[in-house]
């Protein structure tokens, strides 16, 4: 029987339907299916046969779809109805016995919340992977002088070691994002029915156990209303795509004939289809431009949210989408960042020449002004009218004369063979001992911090 006087629209049919993302949920229907059966017989509500009957009919829907031949239905509407439809057509009316106590409202969201964790730990793991090689490509070019730039103008040379070492950084803390959202799906949903709870006397505690999670969601409302662990999941994926689009983007500025400070693993590079001399970074590319993507999902889903009444709403079928492909993209993304970050070479002559540009320590040539007693505001006049003259001249600041100093400042000219010091390319880099800096004895300390952090990837 149905209350209805006529069959859906064929349109109204493809809007609702889920079936075709959400079928990648049966792992995780099949497996809260499996604990709700077991649960139920457990608690008296079923009997232990009806859930061996469950149980086996279960294997068998399970194989068929890790096989591929799960025949799906035009009147499937989502994997919850077509796992319990065949689910039936196997093992007869008991089938339908697997529905008591539950709501797809609170099945729904407990597959997303399983899958969800699933897929964090999953990324955890993927980004500890390009930390480690991060880590070890650092480590080989630990003492690799390079410019180190900001508005993309040469600013101050930096180590490349130090350079690779703040991607690190980034990507540890997006792993713990990742943990964070794990953990913000710990609350099991399932057991919360509709919206109100149940009308049996079930055991949630038992389900989240079998089911791996570490606590049950207090208010069957929020269970069944809350998608906020889906906002944290993309959270953590937009910013870590936005990371990696930073990475790609050096990539592709570094690996340019302009640049030249590296070359890409072919593995990861093209050819032009028109300009046989070509060697095209699009996976870099592609790193810069995948980040808005993801953004885009954690804004979109944002809008879905917005102002939803409670409880459950057809609107939140709208997550699925946004979780796959966030997941998706990032997977694909976070093994090019990996595969180009362990195959990539780097020019050490282009490097150090690009790094050797004098004008690049003009900030040393203040702190030396402001040891001999010069207020740093002022210091930074004196050098800022030296590099005039020389740029004036088309020379460096090391062919300045001792008149040329002395018109700018008597101490830096009583000061010469310190000023030659400073200028002898070697310090500029050595100078920067605070901690966290680019000398090397401070890179060294992070990375030992590095390994430490990659060793003790946070549990969730
Ligand atoms: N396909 C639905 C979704 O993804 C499952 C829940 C449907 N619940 C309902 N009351 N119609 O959200």
């Amino acid at each position: 029987m149905s209350r209805f006087h006529e069959p859906p629209d064929p349109a109204f049919q493809r809007l609702n339907a889920s079936i075709g993302f959400d079928r990648r949920l049966w792992p995780q229907d099949v497996a809260q299916s499996r604990a709700h059966a077991r649960m139920l017989a457990d608690r008296g509500i079923i009997s232990g046969q009806d859930r061996d009957a469950l149980l086996g009919g279960l294997d068998a829907v399970e194989r068929e779809l890790s096989d591929g031949v799960f025949p799906f239905e035009d009147g499937d509407e989502d994997i919850h109805m077509a796992i319990e439809r065949r689910l039936t057509e196997l093992v007869g009316a008991v089938g339908g016995r697997l529905h008591t106590a539950r709501s797809r409202n609170d099945q729904v969201v407990t597959d997303l919340a399983m899958y969800v964790r699933s897929r964090s730990a999953e990324a955890r793991e993927a980004i500890t992977g390009l930390m480690a090689a991060l880590l070890a490509r650092a480590e080989e070019h630990l003492d690799w002088p390079m410019p180190g730039y900001t508005h993309l103008q040469r600013a101050q040379p930096v180590y490349l070691g130090h350079h690779l070492l703040a991607y690190f950084w980034m990507l540890s803390r997006d792993r713990s994002r990742f943990a964070f959202a794990e953990d913000q799906a710990g609350w099991l949903p399932l057991g919360a029915g509709a919206l109100a709870g149940v009308n049996f006397d079930t055991d949630r505690g038992l389900l989240a156990r079998e089911l791996g999670f570490p606590a049950v969601a207090p208010n069957s409302i929020d269970a069944v209303s809350g998608r906020d662990f889906i906002l944290d999941y993309l959270n953590a994926a937009a910013t870590c795509s936005t990371h990696l689009s930073r990475l790609g983007a050096e990539l592709v500025l570094w690996s340019s004939a302009e640049f030249g400070f590296c070359e890409l693993p072919d593995a990861w590079s093209s050819g032009s289809s028109i300009m046989p001399q070509k060697k095209n970074p699009d996976a870099a590319e592609l790193l810069r431009a995948k980040a808005p993507r993801v953004v885009a999902h954690l804004a979109a889903f944002h809008g879905v949210l917005h102002a939803l009444p409670l409880t459950y709403n057809k609107d939140l079928q709208e997550d699925k989408e946004h979780v796959f492909d966030a997941g998706d993209t990032l997977e694909m993304t976070l093994a090019a960042a990996t595969g180009m970050i362990a195959g990539v070479s780097f020019n050490g002559q282009r490097l150090r020449d690009a790094a050797a540009d004098e004008l690049i320590a003009a900030t040393d040539i203040a702190d030396l002004l402001v040891r001999l007693g010069v207020p740093f505001r002022e210091a930074h006049g004196v050098v800022a009218g030296l590099v005039r003259t020389a740029l004036d001249g088309g020379r460096s600041l090391s062919e300045l004369t001792r008149e040329e100093l002395a018109a700018h400042s008597a101490m830096l000219a009583e000061h010469s063979e310190e000023y030659d010091a400073v200028l002898a390319q070697e310090s500029w880099l050595e100078s920067k001992l605070s901690e966290g800096g680019t000398s090397l004895a401070r890179v060294r300390e992070q990375a030992a911090k590095a390994h430490a952090v990659l060793d003790e990837d946070p549990p969730a």
